[in-house]
């Protein structure tokens, strides 16, 4: 079976994945504070909307998108350009954002909300990639571990939905332990960033990607004013 495969377009990554990212699937991108995971998602779609011919939606569940324009922009990536031209959607997809529309008399809870506002703006500019930065502002609502998971799995199931779409989902994770939502999408990207001797080291790990010959291997990445290079022939030793 031929698996149709979507370039992300950084580089050094897609080597290590195969070629490219399953298309249709959805990949979670987990690490720590600064670890690169809003950097990641967005150079990604820029890269869809701007060289591969793919429009794109990022929800942003955490920074405004005022925010997220400027965290772009200090890479050289103009959203507001792709943004005019109808090739990039930037949803406002904050709690904040949703209490004020349901003291407005909209009903619903937070997930369907969501969902309506990724489904519409991705049918609107009909987007083949879409991130949604993160999924703990989803998740962290509940306390049962049941509701969360069927959270999550909802989710997924309705982003694999979209035609022809890929989905990228941003995903906090301090530790380096497993977690269940990387047991819920079809690929886990894991960007660490770590102490060590003299510093902190960046490296790149493809935990898993399913119908996927990919790297087991730590590589490690630089992040600059163009974005993330990873370097796919060296290998990072943290143990
Ligand atoms: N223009 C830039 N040039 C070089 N490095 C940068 C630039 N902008 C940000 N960085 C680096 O990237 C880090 C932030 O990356 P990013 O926002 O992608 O992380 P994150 O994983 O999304 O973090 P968080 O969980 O806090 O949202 C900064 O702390 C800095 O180290
Ligand atoms: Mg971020």
């Amino acid at each position: 079976m031929v698996v149709e495969r979507i370039k992300s377009g950084v580089t050094g990554l897609d080597q290590l994945i195969g070629g490219g990212f399953p298309r249709g699937s959805v990949i979670l991108f987990s690490g720590g504070p600064g670890s690169g995971k809003t950097t990641l998602g967005l150079q990604i779609l820029v890269n869809g909307a701007e060289r591969f011919n793919e429009n794109c939606v990022y929800a942003t569940l955490t920074e405004t998108p005022e925010d997220i324009r400027k965290d772009a922009a200090s890479f050289g990536w103009n959203l507001e350009k792709l943004e005019k031209d109808g090739k990039f959607r930037l949803v406002d997809a904050r709690p904040t954002r949703f209490l004020e529309e349901k003291q407005r008399g909209e009903g619903g809870t937070f997930s369907t909300w969501l969902w309506n506002s990724i489904q519409k703006n991705t049918k609107d500019i009909n987007a083949k990639r879409v991130a949604l930065d993160s999924i703990n502002v989803l998740t962290s609502q509940f306390t049962d571990e049941y509701q969360e998971r069927q959270a999550v799995t909802g989710l997924v199931e309705a982003l694999q939905g979209l035609p022809g779409c890929t989905s990228f989902l941003v995903f906090e994770q301090i530790t380096m332990e497993r977690t269940r939502e990387e047991f819920l999408t079809q690929g886990v990207v894991i960007l660490h960033y770590v102490p060590i001797k003299n510093g902190m080291m960046r490296a790149i790990q493809i935990l898993k990607m399913r119908r996927t010959e990919h790297s087991e291997n730590f590589h490690p990445f630089e992040m600059d004013s163009k974005g993330i290079k990873v370097n796919a022939e060296e290998t990072a030793v943290f143990f």
